[in-house]
């Protein structure tokens, strides 16, 4: 029986850190980190995900604004906003929740973004720094991994990583940052080959690829550490059941919001690997406090206060 690796101490630890030191700037310099979310359209997830920012930034003493624009506008419209955004002084971090309505090339949109204030750390020259091991922005949900092993002194070195989903949020960014610590990373998506022989390799296996439950004990090598970045929604109460047995919190999910959050790993795995993180309560977490930290990373850079 493995042990659940939660993100929420780690978390609570960052964001206690950038408290200290958003206060500490204010009465100091009087000034203080400010944060856009721009939501465009009105995707459910996308606006839990924003209003969760927001009050971490409440929390932490970070100015936050989000933009609501309809799904409907233009390409042209849309970087002329974070034009302005970019010029703006009291703004330091610019983030573009995705996905984007399907008529948005978030290439585009993400390119328009200055480089400091891309807080996602998803911009072509923030990405290419990473990939040249090089300090800077980076994004959020990967570092929250990084940084949950090493807390955990889960080392990488050496070790086989297995990431399924290559998303430019998590698996290719995750994929470089694995490799910067030494490790040996293989990146599988929908197109590979005997997927769970490969996930069985690994020393360390990521799951995020968006599909509940479907990582099952099959896929995991005796004493796995296993990373589960899926957020998915279930409301089927049966599946629930099968998945989860009697779980009054996710029987009361469901009575109560219709659904239930669950991640890409089947709960039995927790039989096999020697650590799993739990969804929710794992990753989720520290994807929000390092948001914070790049935050005020990005103000202290722009500011000259490192
Ligand atoms: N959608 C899901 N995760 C993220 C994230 O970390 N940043 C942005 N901008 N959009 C997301």
């Amino acid at each position: 029986m493995g042990i659940w690796l939660e993100g929420k101490t780690l978390a609570k630890e960052i964001k206690e850190k950038v408290k200290k030191e958003v206060s500490y700037c204010l009465k100091k310099k009087n000034q203080k980190p400010g944060l856009v979310g721009i939501l465009v359209g009105k995707n459910k997830a996308s606006q839990v995900y924003l209003r969760i920012k927001e009050r971490s930034c409440f929390e932490m003493g970070i100015h936050s604004e989000i933009l609501n624009l309809p799904a409907d506008i233009n390409p042209s419209a849309l970087k002329s906003k974070i034009e302005t955004l970019n010029q703006r002084e009291d703004i330091d971090g610019i983030l573009v929740q995705l996905p984007l309505p399907s008529s948005l090339d978030p290439y585009e949109i993400i390119n328009s973004i200055l480089p400091e204030k891309d807080v996602d750390g998803f911009h072509p020259y923030n990405l290419g720094n990473l990939l040249m091991n090089q300090i800077g922005l980076k994004p959020c949900t990967p570092l929250g991994i990084i940084e949950l092993l090493k807390n955990r002194e889960i080392s990488i070195e050496g070790k086989r990583v297995v990431i399924i989903g290559r998303s430019l949020i998590v698996g290719k960014p995750l994929a470089a940052m694995m490799t910067n610590e030494n490790g040996t990373v293989t990146i599988c998506h929908s197109r590979t080959k005997n997927l769970s022989q490969v996930a069985a390799e690994a020393d360390i296996l990521v799951a995020a690829m968006g599909r509940g439950a479907f990582v099952t004990p099959e896929f995991i090598k005796e004493g796995a550490t296993v990373v589960d970045v899926g957020m998915n929604y279930l409301t089927d109460r049966e599946k629930m059941e099968s998945l989860f047995g009697k779980d009054e919190k996710r029987e009361k999910d469901i009575n109560e919001k219709g659904y239930t959050l669950i991640g890409d790993v089947h709960p039995l795995v927790i039989e096999k690997a020697e650590y799993l993180t739990p969804v929710p309560r794992g990753v989720g977490p520290l994807t929000v406090a390092l948001l914070m930290r790049n935050t005020l990373d990005a103000f202290k850079r722009r500011k000259n206060l490192q």
